[in-house]
């Protein structure tokens, strides 16, 4: 339970009532009032043509575009960023809700401090490279190094480049003389303590890109020589704040942009250039390798990446090491072809946006930029290598388990290379029946009997989900299966547990309250469901003995799919007594009157 660990249920609940949805909503997304609900463009993705809807009713958000969805709380901690306890305060103070002082265990407190304080002092860090950039006689070579690399001062200041001074002291002099001691100090990664040298700047005379999160705050920093030298980048190390496998250079602008897809690049450089030249959706990692984090990050905001990186070798590994972390997250991945230049940066400054964005419309699947790598390695003038790269292609083939889609791609690969798509489907499907023969139960299903298995399981997850909808969009026929169906016979973990809310808050308060039972999952993904859950509307389009049929049906399902996992569990326990039991109810279920409730 989120709320629970802190703060009372009731607390949560109050400061949830008395904050309107549709008005925080209103506050940061356009909202228009169409029937009951509101609706606007949703936040969480791109989208053109609103598909966000927001009901005052249940105290609930949902996209219909990207299937985001929850109360007042998480679209807080989805929007901005906040912890559940962060998204608590921000509302009770909005409502004028005082919260009780917390029992925080000394070490809590300590530890919430100092991130609050790494924070600051990275402020002040930041504000004080910047100023130093501005300083005519101090700044003037780093700003000079920025200018000659295309940068209109524009873009300095919206990024916040900086400078750090030639001698090894002064931002420490300068923080020390804010009031911070040294212990806090070491801990920003900015000053190295040293016993004989005593504390001294990690970064001097470089060029300063501050790195920020996704809510602009500044975690880290970025220190370029200017012109050669080793290392070109300083990074600032990762600290309590700064957690290089979880955020993305310039995301904080690229989020914002209405764009429907993202530019994954490989520098800082690359990001500015392309912000300046109007790409505002570029991202890159920072100075480490991409990882499922960043794409679960990106996948938040888009459902689309164009990958590019430096067309060197270097830059091509870590597009093929990319690639099957963003499908992984789901998302779609193009790679641009950059060549003759190395980097966006390069590429724009030499050809111009237009180019690029003409690069990015030629910009070809993953999947064939896969493929174009593999060849590399075989020369296919040989009749022996050749058939070894079909035979590696096939096995790449097999990613696509959809059958639909993977004869596509053969199709398009067979043409493109120029051999028979009759011999390349062979050679595709020897290697899957391999495959096949290998693969346990438990992964992805291959075999019929498992296909079969799946759709029924599928089938009794739509009743499950169905007959929650049914109830909490008319509490009247919890009254229907009374006596029936229980949380219990919800056989599906996800719809038993939040079978087990509805029904002990229709029992208790002969309402259910959404929004309420959203707080209560503690991660992202069930709130979502839940949020979906909730927000589904009954089709209003079957004739109401038709409704009537469809809800006994269903009602009848969910019961005999429960009795029959029971008795399952009573015989294999030996246990005759309550195996008689189940068998009655088995027997009288047919017989058993369902009716909806009407008033
Ligand atoms: P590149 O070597 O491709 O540099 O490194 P770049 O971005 O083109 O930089 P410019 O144009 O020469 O200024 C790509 C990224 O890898 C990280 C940095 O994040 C850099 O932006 N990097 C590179 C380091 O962290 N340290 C290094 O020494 C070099
Ligand atoms: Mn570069």
């Amino acid at each position: 339970m989120v709320g629970g660990m802190f703060y009372p249920e009731e607390l949560v609940e109050e400061v949830r009532e008395r904050n309107d949805i549709v008005s925080v909503i209103g506050s940061y997304v356009k909202l228009k009032k169409t029937g009951a609900n509101y609706v606007g463009l949703c936040p969480f993705h791109n989208e053109k043509s609103p598909s966000f809807s927001v009901s005052g009713s249940k105290q609930m958000y949902y996209c219909f575009g990207c299937g985001v969805g929850g109360n007042v709380y998480t679209f807080l901690m989805e929007y901005e960023n906040y912890t559940f306890v962060e998204a608590l305060k921000a509302l009770a103070d909005r409502a004028g809700v005082k919260l009780p002082e917390l029992e925080y265990s000394q070490e809590e407190k300590r530890q919430a401090d100092r991130r609050s304080r790494l924070y600051e002092i990275n402020k002040l860090a930041a504000k004080y490279y910047y100023c130093q950039l501005r300083d005519e006689k101090r700044g003037s070579m780093a700003y000079q190094y920025l200018k000659r690399r295309g940068l209109s001062d524009e873009t300095i200041t919206h990024f916040g480049l900086g400078a750090s001074s030639k001698s090894g002291g002064d931002l420490y002099r300068y923080l020390r003389s804010k009031g911070y001691d040294d212990e806090i100090l070491s801990q920003t990664g900015l000053i190295t303590m040293d016993e004989r040298r005593g504390a001294y700047d990690k970064f001097w005379n470089r060029v300063i890109f501050p790195i920020m999160d996704a809510n602009s705050k500044v975690i880290g920093f970025g220190g370029r020589v200017m012109g050669e030298g080793t290392p070109k980048y300083l990074n600032s190390p990762e600290t309590m704040v700064f957690d290089k496998s979880r955020n993305l250079y310039g995301l904080n602008f690229a989020r914002q942009t209405r764009k429907n897809y993202m530019i994954i690049c490989e520098g800082y450089m690359d990001v500015i250039a392309l912000h300046q030249a109007g790409f505002t959706n570029a991202v890159a990692s920072l100075g480490t390798a991409f990882t499922g984090l960043q794409a679960a990050l990106l996948a938040r905001y888009t459902k689309e990446v164009f990958l590019t990186y430096d067309s060197d070798e270097a830059g091509t590994k870590a597009a093929l090491r990319a690639i099957p972390i963003l499908k992984e997250a789901g998302l779609t991945a193009r790679v641009i072809n950059m060549k003759p230049y190395k980097d966006p940066d390069e590429f724009i400054k030499a050809l111009g946006a237009e180019e690029f964005e003409n690069r990015i419309k030629q910009a070809g699947n993953s999947f064939y930029f896969e493929i174009e790598v593999l060849e590399r390695q075989f020369d296919l003038t040989d009749p022996e290598q050749k058939t070894k790269f079909f035979n590696e292609t096939a096995k790449k083939l097999l990613v696509f388990t959809e059958e639909l889609e993977r004869n596509n791609y053969i199709e398009a690969i067979a043409r493109r290379y120029n051999v028979g798509y009759e011999s390349l489907r062979k050679l595709v499907n020897r290697y899957g029946a391999m495959q096949s023969v290998v693969k346990t139960d438990t992964e992805r299903p291959v075999r019929q009997e498992n296909g079969k298995k799946d759709r029924a399981d599928e089938g009794m997850r739509t009743s499950q989900k169905l007959l929650l909808t049914w109830l909490i969009n008319d509490n009247r026929q919890f009254e229907a299966i009374r006596g029936i169906i229980g949380p219990e016979d919800f056989t599906e973990e996800f719809y038993r547990e939040v079978a087990g809310m509805v029904f002990e808050q229709y029992e208790t308060k002969r309402t259910v309250i959404p929004a309420g039972i959203i707080s209560r999952f503690e991660n992202k993904e069930e709130q979502t469901m839940a949020a979906e859950l909730f927000s589904t509307e009954l089709s209003g389009e079957l004739g109401s003995t038709e409704q009537e049929k469809a809800f006994a049906e269903t009602v009848r399902r969910i019961k005999k799919n429960s009795l029959d996992l029971a008795s399952r569990k009573a015989a294999e326990a030996g246990d005759g007594q309550a195996l008689q039991k189940i068998i009655m109810e088995q027997a009288n279920l047919q017989k058993l009157h369902i009716s909806l409730k009407n008033g």
